[in-house]
């Protein structure tokens, strides 16, 4: 597989995550599911180092071991209750050592976790992790430990995140916290409580310090980042007056003043929301080139009638109204999709409009799932999960098939071209290669020559894969 496909299958896949303190208690820190989980789990690493402790990659000889959990598919809740028995093991051989799990999982069963798996200790749901030396105190004084509560004003905007596993290039920003949109498949907004956006300033001030330490890219993360907006300390967006709003900051504010920061340091973000995302933020990524021309901007599916089920708040058409205006502000600007096939009720039409929209569109690259129905969500409680497996299933592979052949047109058309790459670590394939992106998100693979980690090179593209460009430098 090609680096880029390793790289972004991040999502779903365990990441053992270390840094490099030297903390007397030992903390196995295991984090599943999104971006935002992976941020999450670099708060976690801050606060437990305050209490003097530093990660291990052996959970053997942990003392504590914490899963920070995903709950959006039943598959990533399954991995987790798997990788649980093997921590079981180790228990047995050390009775001493405390379980937690943490994240969308834990929030979803709260207490019943406790009664399905005996071995865990600890259950802490997103924005109780503050708490956590107390209900590592409470565990240690004999009895189990739960804290669900959800906020609405946490965004750990104060706690300065341990990076981990970091490459010293790129690193995560946590905006914002939560989802208000409930689509009507989506388990987040129960898992992750209500919308709310993280001071600017202290935003800014994290992409300041990263960029000092010498890192070159921050990816700011929010469920739906175009809905961003920060009108002073404890003001919720639902009570803001209209003046208070035309003074708050947003999205496209918020761009800006981190793109101020360095031309060096490079901006990407995630997740756009197709109902919400403005021209104003096109205009402000067209302005200043250190903001990377790459835009997840999920569809889920082709067909109006779907999305209306899926409660998505956008048509067909209104969906390609704001691919245009991408094309249109930005021709050169990469577009990437989240897609669910066999959601209640799709037709082998309305799969078809999917299919036919992916074309259109030309998407650079795409996540794609087979409908997985969660307890509590909208379209459990009103839907019928009816189509079945092998359909789901079937409708995936040809989604799959067509995303293939998009993406390699797509990568097929960068050869001969000349990119400017921020080199980000040593290629899997080859120690005498560098690997690193270019603004579109593609992998670049280059000879090394005398060139450093968090450099720009200017890469002449020479020959690529599917989905990883290949080339040499050209300064
Ligand atoms: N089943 C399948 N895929 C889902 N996603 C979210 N909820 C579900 C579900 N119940 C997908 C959506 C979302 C991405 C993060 O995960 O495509 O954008
Ligand atoms: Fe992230 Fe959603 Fe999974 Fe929670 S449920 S970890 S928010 S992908």
């Amino acid at each position: 597989m090609e680096e880029k496909v390793i790289d972004e299958s991040r999502q779903g896949e365990a990441l053992m995550l270390q840094d490099n303190n030297q903390g007397k208690r030992k903390l196995f820190l295991e984090s599943y599911g999104c971006q935002m989980n992976f941020s999450d789990s670099e708060i976690v690493a801050s606060i437990l180092k305050n209490e003097g402790f530093s990660t291990t990659q052996d959970y053997t000889e942990a003392d504590v071991i914490f899963v920070n959990t995903c709950a959006i598919r039943e598959g990533a809740e399954q991995r987790v209750r798997n990788r649980l028995v093997e921590f079981k093991h180790a228990k047995k051989k050390k009775p001493e050592m405390i379980v937690g799990v943490l994240g969308c999982m834990a929030e979803r069963l709260k207490e019943k976790f406790l009664d399905e798996e005996k071995i865990v200790d600890i259950v802490v749901g997103p924005d109780a992790y503050r708490d956590l030396p107390n209900l590592i105190g409470k565990v240690e004084g004999g009895q189990k430990a739960v804290n669900v509560i959800l906020s609405k004003e946490e965004t750990y905007a104060d706690i300065t995140p341990v990076r981990l596993d970091s490459n010293g290039v790129s690193a995560f920003i946590s905006i914002m916290r939560g989802c208000d949109n409930m689509c009507s498949f989506c388990v987040v907004p129960f898992t992750r409580g209500r919308e709310r956006s993280r001071d600017p300033e202290s935003i800014v001030k994290e992409a300041k310090e990263l960029f000092d330490q010498g890192y070159r890219e921050v990816t700011l993360l929010g469920q739906n980042v175009d809905s961003y907006i920060f009108a002073g300390g404890g003001l919720k967006k639902e009570i803001l007056t209209e003046e208070q709003k035309a003074n708050a900051t947003t999205f496209a504010q918020l761009l800006e003043m981190v793109a101020q920061i360095h031309p060096d340091l490079r901006i990407r973000y995630s997740t756009s929301n197709p109902r919400d995302m403005t021209d104003e933020v096109l205009h402000v990524m067209a302005k200043y080139d250190n903001i990377c021309k790459y835009i997840h901007l999920p569809v889920q599916s082709g067909s109006t009638r779907v999305l209306e089920v899926m409660n998505r708040g956008y048509t067909r058409e209104q969906y390609m109204d704001r691919i245009n205006a991408i094309k249109r502000i930005m021709p050169d600007c990469a577009i990437s999709s989240d897609i669910i096939t066999g959601f209640c009720t799709e037709t082998e039409e309305e799969h078809q409009e999917t299919l036919s929209l992916m074309e259109w569109v030309e998407y650079d690259f795409s996540y794609m799932f087979a409908y997985s129905e969660r307890p509590k969500t909208l379209a459990e409680r009103q839907y019928k999960d009816d189509i079945p497996e092998e359909v789901k299933k079937r409708r995936l592979t040809e989604v799959i098939a067509l995303q293939q052949k998009l993406s390699e047109k797509k990568t097929k058309a960068q050869v001969g071209k000349v990119h400017r790459v921020l080199i980000e670590h040593e290629s899997k394939k080859s120690a005498d290669m560098w690997m690193g992106r270019n603004t579109q998100n593609t992998v670049v693979v280059f000879p090394k020559g005398n060139y450093k980690k968090g450099e720009y090179v200017n890469v002449l593209v020479e020959k690529c894969t599917a989905t990883t460009l290949i080339g040499k430098a050209i300064d």
